[in-house]
């Protein structure tokens, strides 16, 4: 068993998360339901702020929105001082409609629309991260158009092979983000944004990938980076203030994961970009961090209730499996299906119950969704509660309506209060799109 955040085993023998008692909170809200810990993603972000600016100095922390982005969740980031890095109009809305701070926001995508970019423009975000040629012109007319000069990055490609899923790996050479280094596009397209009315080339990104367990591509990334600053200066003669090294540490999904934790992750980076610059001779930039997984993920737990419960023979020892099925998967999940996610889990109702029986654990879509294929749990029973620990990133938010099944409701818990941010969808809600053309009618 693995408690993460302010998650306990409280006297009724429930599992308990910000003083929430899990079975109370299933009776309240229903379930499946995403029980966000308000109290341990505010500490992750404190812990990123202060780390960073006791190794380093000079540094911003901007929370990956990607990773869970809500109106709450875009309030609590502003009370804790976070910048936000935003991927599309909707994170970017979301932020602007809850009043979060514009000079806090770092705009990325590798295909931004042209109303996109209009709407950084206009609601004046801090940075927008220039991923294409395409983009450096069309930016650049519309900042002018504006009569604004927009500061920009550039996402840069530092051809590190950051050993992660295939599928959530970026900063490789063969990647579709960004300029590549080595190629000489960056440096082109540095010279490009200098050039560009309208646009103020501010900053260089780089983003190796996610669920990061070894910082070696950090590191690598860094001198890459600090020595590309050096020749923009020599060849171009800008003088780059902003240096964005991407994404966060990696999290815990199992018991035996190791992730580095936040200080020593903090060090590592900081460290390495000191010994970069140094070697560079460049003056050191304020680094940029975009954590997102780090930030909500061991922070969210997924609430179930179990199902149907079904012995099937196989031919592989031990001969039977047994299949318990939730009232969710897929849809609320779909990070199994992706990317072989793994994840832990225990019955939330007799949280102290020694585990003895091994389960496959199935959602209950129609198709064959495996939340985690083997999990081992007290005897469970069909009503019992089950919590499926380190959902908050990239949970909620790839959530979708397969099978047309709603999404399920989202509560902040700290203190003992739970607060409902995101309510349940109903079925009126998924036809609210859909349109009759009158022929059919
Ligand atoms: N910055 C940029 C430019 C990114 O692309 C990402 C993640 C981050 C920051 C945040 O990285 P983190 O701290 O969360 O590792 N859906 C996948 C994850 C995709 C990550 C995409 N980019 C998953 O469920 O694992």
């Amino acid at each position: 068993m693995m408690l993460l955040g302010t998650q306990k085993i409280n006297n009724r023998n429930h599992l308990e998360i910000g003083g929430c008692d899990i079975v109370d909170l299933a009776a309240e809200f229903g379930t499946p339901l995403y029980i966000m810990d308000e109290a341990d993603i505010r500490t992750r972000c404190r812990t990123y702020r202060s780390a960073f600016a006791a190794e380093y100095g000079d540094s911003a922390i901007a929370y990956a929105s990607k990773a869970f982005t809500v109106s709450a969740m875009c309030r609590v980031m502003d009370q804790e001082g976070m910048w936000l890095d935003v991927a599309s109009a909707g994170e970017l809305y979301t932020a602007k409609r809850v009043g979060f701070p514009m000079d806090r926001i770092v705009m990325h995508g590798n295909y931004k629309s042209a109303e996109e970019l209009e709407m950084a423009v206009e609601y004046g975000v801090a940075y927008v991260v220039l991923d294409s040629f395409h983009e450096i012109e069309l930016l650049s007319c519309i900042a002018e158009d504006a009569g604004k000069t927009q500061s920009v990055m550039l996402r840069c490609n530092p051809g590190v092979d950051p050993h992660t899923h295939r599928l959530i790996r970026t900063g490789q050479q063969d990647s579709k983000f960004g300029f590549n280094i080595k190629s000489g596009a960056a440096l082109e397209a540095a010279k490009r944004a200098v050039a560009s009315k309208g646009l103020n080339l501010a900053g260089m990104h780089c983003h190796v990938g996610s669920q990061i367990f070894d910082p070696t591509p950090y590191v690598e990334a860094a001198s890459v980076m600090a020595g590309f600053i050096r020749q923009i200066s020599d060849e171009i003669g800008t003088q780059i203030g902003v240096l964005n090294m991407g994404g966060g540490v990696g999290v815990r999904y199992l018991k035996d994961d190791e992730p580095l934790r936040i200080e020593q992750f903090a060090k590592i980076v900081s460290e390495a970009v000191i010994v970069a610059v140094a070697e560079a001779g460049i003056s050191k930039p304020k680094l940029m961090m975009e954590p997102g997984r780090s930030i909500a993920g061991e922070a969210g737990t997924t609430l179930y209730t179990i199902g149907p419960i079904k012995e099937v023979n196989i031919a592989e020892a031990p001969g039977k499996r047994i299949y318990l099925s939730v009232d969710g998967g897929l849809s609320d999940n779909p990070r199994p299906a992706l990317y072989d996610a793994i994840y832990s889990a225990m019955i939330a109702n007799r949280a102290g119950e020694t585990p003895t029986v091994k389960y496959t654990v199935s959602g209950r879509h129609c198709e064959t969704d495996t939340l985690i294929p083997g999990v081992i749990l007290p005897e469970a029973k069909t009503g019992d509660l089950l919590a499926v620990q380190t959902t908050g990133a990239y949970n909620y938010a790839m959530a979708n309506n397969y099978n047309r099944f709603t999404r399920p409701a989202v509560v902040l818990v700290m203190e003992g209060k739970a607060d409902l941010v995101v309510r349940r969808e109903t079925l009126e809600d998924l036809v609210r799109c859909d349109v009759m053309p009158d022929r059919l009618n």
